[in-house]
């Protein structure tokens, strides 16, 4: 058996990523190398030697990271709140960013909540809220047909139930309106035309990441829609682009039906995202309301 030495080869490997203009070179180079071992990151630092099998399949999956494939379709799964979500080929990504909406909705849930997931793509966040609050029910909504096979994938033998529908339609979960605790929405939120890195241009689907010119399209479907699933004194968050805080918060208050809009940065200070609490105003939607 010929042994190829790990740290040598890893080495090797963050130059041949570095030069593909990957930012995260040598953290690929070892999350990589992890795949191929079968081990956690963590145990790289007890592994030695590949065999050559195992250098082969790492050099492989280097060229294909280095063309810019993304690391989470090469080794198939991407860590969501302590999960591994399947994702691959017709199925977004889930980002850690997107891990604080989830930590502000599970916050003063109440026992027993309803909360529905809408666009849900590979079902990250439904599936991380019914996996911390087991004691919810959990619905999630998806457009798009390939990702809703991912999340169909995903959530099978969970408590999530899963519709294949679009998630600003009076119909999806209509039998849900007004009794619904928490709405989390990741919706697509690019404006159109804005340049991308090349894992999101050559592998994110464009339903999953653009919603028209500013970005909004998507959005304001979502204010409309959650305004009517929610039961008054529920809550909603919705993750958009950094530069729209001001806007979702705009679009929020002038639906007429929320109180207490307000937008939420990370750590870094980047607006992330935004949330509101269903009050008892008619809103623009009162016929919506009134149905
Ligand atoms: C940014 S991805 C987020 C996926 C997932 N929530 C996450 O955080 O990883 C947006 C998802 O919304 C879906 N989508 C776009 N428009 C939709 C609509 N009108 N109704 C339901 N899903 C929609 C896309 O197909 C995509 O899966």
């Amino acid at each position: 058996m010929v042994e190829l030495q790990v740290r040598r080869s890893m080495a090797a490997a963050t130059a041949l990523l570095a030069e593909a203009g990957i930012t995260s070179a040598r953290t690929d180079a070892e999350l990589l190398a992890a795949h191929v071992l079968g081990v956690p990151r963590s145990g790289l630092m007890l592994a030695t030697a590949m065999t050559r099998a195992q250098a082969e399949r790492y050099e492989a999956l280097l060229f294909r990271r280095a063309a810019r494939v993304p690391l989470q379709h090469l080794v198939g799964a991407a860590p969501f709140r302590g999960l591994e979500v399947a994702v691959g080929p017709g199925v977004f990504i889930p980002r850690p960013e997107t891990e604080l909406l989830v930590e502000w909705g599970i916050g003063a849930l109440p026992a027993g909540a309803t909360v529905v997931d809408l666009c849900s793509g590979s079902g990250a966040i439904a599936l991380a809220v019914a996996s911390e609050r087991p004691d919810t029910t959990v619905h999630a909504v998806e457009l798009d047909a390939s990702a809703a096979t991912w999340l169909a994938r995903n959530t099978s033998g969970t408590a999530v139930s899963v519709v294949c529908g679009d998630a600003t339609s009076a119909d999806a979960l209509a039998d849900l309106d007004g009794l619904v605790d928490l709405v989390l929405c990741n919706p697509p939120y690019v404006p159109a035309g804005t340049p991308v890195e090349p894992e999101v241009a050559d592998h994110d689907p464009g339903r999953a990441v653009f919603a028209g010119a500013d970005g909004l399209d998507v959005i304001r479907g979502i204010v409309a829609r959650a305004a009517s699933l929610l039961r008054l004194g529920g809550r909603l968050a919705i993750e958009h682009d950094a530069s729209h805080g001001d806007a979702v918060v705009r679009l929020l208050t002038e639906d007429g039906r929320y109180e207490e809009a307000m937008d939420h940065v990370d750590l870094a200070g980047r607006s992330r995202f935004a949330t509101a609490v269903r009050g008892s105003g008619p809103g623009r939607g009162l016929a919506d309301l009134q149905s």
